[in-house]
């Protein structure tokens, strides 16, 4: 009988813990708390009889072909969406440049397998987002974090670090970034911080993973061009874009898809064959029904119209709750479904979440976001699913909640 399984278990898997936020959820069994912990979009903006019409004429037209294995690559219809989709954003690509996904989090993982081995570094924005770093936990990379400003990305502390690793003969294998309203803190990287990044990129020889899961929930500003169209009209060929459904559509269709150089992406699908094979037909046509036949952009305006009300009242009882002498600070992202919220050095973010909760609220302390040397004065806010009610009323005890601590 095999009494101890853990000595039996890969050594990049014995220590593996998962998901960090994964611990902060199962803490979240009482109805009656507020969390603003999840990522989660709001069924309020759900396509529902889109959804319905789309599911009816699928089954209804190709059930046999939904019920039987599919490409692994992805179906011809959801590329061909996908590419046009893709144009509005200025970035042109063929079939050979992008394979589908089993969503975000799929795509993060192909990406950690493929260029990751342990020890080798990941060059990334202190704080930042938690399941890539689950993600790519599981091959034993070892991260540098350099802390993120408020136009994004430090890019003068990430090329000094490159050059201190290349002291040592060490390159970082890719720069993992979320320009976009990024999870956790919602911040957006300024034009000149693309540019700038494009250039450590070139002159390093360090590709640029671009993860996009919120780029089309913008509620104010102008759109700044993606990394992977600057990249493009540059010549470049260094950006790898990982994208997902779940935010703009649903979570639940378990969908994205990666866009890249051909080599980069026929690895990548060759991952996938070993992984999961396809990725569900049926989702897939559902994706494709959503770009094509549910009215995206009326529904991508009020996507933004919904979520930019929430974010608006929900700053704005942050500003009346939390006055300058509460030492509390926040992000005022421009998109996206996350603010950071930072509490004065003394608070431990890890401990006020348990007096939170008995405050029947929840969000995730800022630790989970770091992947070395956490900084535990910050937590992440999500605004998008609660209803407008309960955002005040999980703002008012917060505030109760540290003002008590
Ligand atoms: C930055 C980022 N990347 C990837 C994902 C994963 O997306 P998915 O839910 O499609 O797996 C998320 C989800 O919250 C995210 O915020």
């Amino acid at each position: 009988m095999i009494r101890k399984w853990q000595d039996r278990f890969a050594t990049n898997i014995r220590q593996y813990e998962g998901y960090a936020i994964g611990k902060t959820i199962k803490y979240l069994t009482d109805p009656e708390i507020i969390s603003l912990a999840g990522g989660l979009p709001s069924p309020d903006v759900f396509q529902r009889s889109g959804l319905k019409l789309a599911s009816e004429k699928a089954l209804n037209v190709g059930i046999d072909r939904i019920m039987q294995y599919s490409p692994i690559p992805g179906e011809d219809s959801l590329f061909n969406a996908v590419i046009d989709f893709l144009k509005r954003d200025g970035i042109n690509i063929t079939r050979e440049n992008m394979v589908i996904t089993t969503s975000g989090q799929h795509g993060l993982d192909l990406t950690g397998r493929l260029f990751l081995e342990a020890g080798d570094v990941v060059l990334f924005d202190r704080p930042t987002f938690a399941g890539a770093i689950a993600a790519f936990d599981m091959q034993c990379p070892r991260y540098i974090g350099v802390d993120i400003e408020e136009d994004g990305s430090n890019v003068t502390g990430m090329e000094r670090r490159v050059e201190e690793l290349a002291q040592e003969g060490i390159k970082p294998k890719f720069i993992y970034v979320v320009p976009d309203f990024q999870n956790p803190t919602g911040i957006t990287m300024s034009h000149a911080k693309r540019e700038a990044l494009l250039d450590l990129s070139y002159k390093h020889e360090i590709p640029i993973v671009e993860d996009s899961p919120y780029r089309d929930l913008r509620y104010s500003g102008e759109t700044i061009p993606a990394l992977f169209t600057m990249d493009q009209e540059r010549g470049g060929g260094n950006v790898i874009g990982l994208y997902t459904f779940s935010k703009i559509f649903c979570p639940g269709m378990r969908v994205g898809f990666n866009i890249g150089a051909p080599e980069v992406i026929a690895r990548m699908t060759h991952i996938k064959e070993g992984n999961i094979l396809n990725t569900p037909r049926y989702n897939q046509d559902m994706c494709t029904a959503f770009l094509r036949e549910m009215d995206l952009d009326a529904h991508l305006n009020e996507c933004r119209e919904y979520y930019r009300q929430k974010l608006e009242i929900f700053l704005e009882t942050m500003e009346e709750l939390f006055p300058p002498e509460s030492g509390v600070t926040w992000t005022v992202p421009v998109g996206g479904l996350f603010l950071w919220v930072s509490v004065p050095d003394r608070i431990d973010t890890n401990e006020l979440f348990f007096e939170a909760i008995k405050h029947k609220v929840a969000y995730v302390p800022g630790e989970q976001f770091y992947g070395e040397n956490p900084a535990r004065n910050h937590m992440r806010i999500n605004f998008s699913f609660v209803s407008l009610e309960n955002l005040i009323e999980a703002a008012k005890r917060l505030a109760t909640c540290i003002s008590e601590h």
